[in-house]
């Protein structure tokens, strides 16, 4: 029997805990396909949602402008935030809420006076983005309760300063974005200039597969840090705006050889991530496949983002039946990578992945995922 879903899940709690939610909203994590490292770089990603979601069923409780906040959240029982305190001090997966909380009013949208059950089904510090999507539903519930409609980037510009400014971790603006702003059946190009998404079908001979190493990241926010700062040296070097605008012979010239390998990584992953736009755009997936695999390597030796585990997983995913290409996904080090498979061989690929990966006493998961749709509204019943 098919397990209820985030959003069941939300509905029936706060049902049971408190009636009938007045609205529900869910936003999906997400996977990049091809990409990393480029959003804050100004450069190309190509992300798609996952039928993975967090879901927030909420009923309005006192005055919006001033009244409380109490979540109840499936594994961390009923917390309360203060809308008026400091968002910084509150703790754990909490703080992204907060944050919201705390910045939505200087947008003129009120942000107290509600109960909400929120319950989710993506996997916690794997690379999914499940923070981005608590974001991305918080926000959206709150715009639809006060009536106001934003764009999906106005959306994650939010979501990106709750993670920079409350949070405390660098992050570009993929994440959010794709959450807000993606399309059924399809990834998207991202422009993380222009800001602008771009829909391109998922070919019907390939699946997605997404590949759990078990493994999950510690500190990777400060290596994360680290590599910002690495191209941000190169930009000044260069005397360039971006890396977007650097080319391979600009690049040839920086001096210090680290910032030079990691600034050739997110040059030759932008030119990579184009080509695949344009390979899936034209049902071409043996190079997309490739191109994805390219992306793993220099991940791996340039960027230097990726771990064993990320490493071990993406091998098995090359032994196996179906594989057109594997790379690790989203910041790195631990967490999920992801494949491009041929449609039929889905369940021997996944079969294989499980039966070859090793790495420690690691039990790893694989699913094979068609693209979602970005974070909407479930039921609103509000006159
Ligand atoms: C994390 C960040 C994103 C992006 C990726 C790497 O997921 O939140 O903004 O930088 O890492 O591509």
């Amino acid at each position: 029997m098919p397990q209820p879903s985030a959003t069941d899940r939300a509905i029936a709690v706060h049902k049971a805990k408190w009636g009938e939610p007045e609205l529900v909203v869910r936003a999906p994590g997400r996977v990049n396909l091809i990409g990393e490292h480029t959003d804050y770089n100004e450069g190309f990603t190509l992300p798609m949602a996952l039928p993975f979601d967090t879901a927030i069923a909420l009923t309005t409780d006192g005055d919006p402008s001033s009244g409380t906040v109490t979540v109840e959240s499936a594994g961390f029982g009923e917390i309360a935030i203060d809308p008026t305190g400091d968002p910084t001090t509150v703790a754990g997966w909490a703080r992204h809420l907060a944050g919201v909380v705390s910045l939505l009013p200087s947008y003129g949208v009120p942000s107290a006076g509600w109960r909400a059950t929120i319950e989710s089904d993506i996997p916690t510090g794997a690379s999914l983005s499940s923070s981005a999507a608590l974001e991305v539903a918080a926000i959206e519930v709150l715009l639809v309760r006060a009536g106001i409609e934003w764009e999906p980037i106005d959306i994650a510009r939010l979501g990106q300063r709750v993670e920079n400014e409350v949070v405390g971790l660098p992050s570009g603006i993929m994440d959010q974005y794709i959450s807000a702003g993606a399309v059924r059946g399809h990834a998207s190009l991202m422009d993380c200039r222009e800001h602008s998404l771009t829909p391109i079908p998922l070919p019907d001979e390939a699946v997605v597969a997404i590949m759990d190493t078990a493994t999950r990241r510690v500190l990777a926010e400060v290596a994360y840090g680290d590599r910002r700062a690495a191209c941000q040296r190169a930009v000044a070097e260069l005397g360039i705006g971006s890396l977007r605008e650097a080319n391979p012979t600009q690049v040839a010239r920086i001096v210090d050889p680290v910032d030079r390998r990691r600034a050739q990584h997110v040059i030759t992953e932008n030119q990579r991530t184009l080509d695949a736009a344009r390979a899936m755009r034209s049902g071409d997936i043996i190079s997309l496949g490739r191109l994805m695999s390219e992306s793993h390597a220099s991940l791996r030796d340039d960027y230097e983002v990726s771990g064993p585990g990320l490493d071990a997983i993406v091998d098995a995913a090359n032994n196996s039946p179906g594989c057109l290409g594997a790379r690790m996904t989203g910041g790195g080090f631990a967490g999920c990578a992801v494949a491009l498979v041929r449609a039929e061989d889905a369940e021997s690929f996944r079969s294989s992945v499980l039966g070859r990966y090793e790495f420690e006493d690691r039990q790893a998961r694989v699913w094979s995922c068609a693209p979602a749709q970005g974070a909407s509204i479930v039921s609103n019943n509000l006159s």
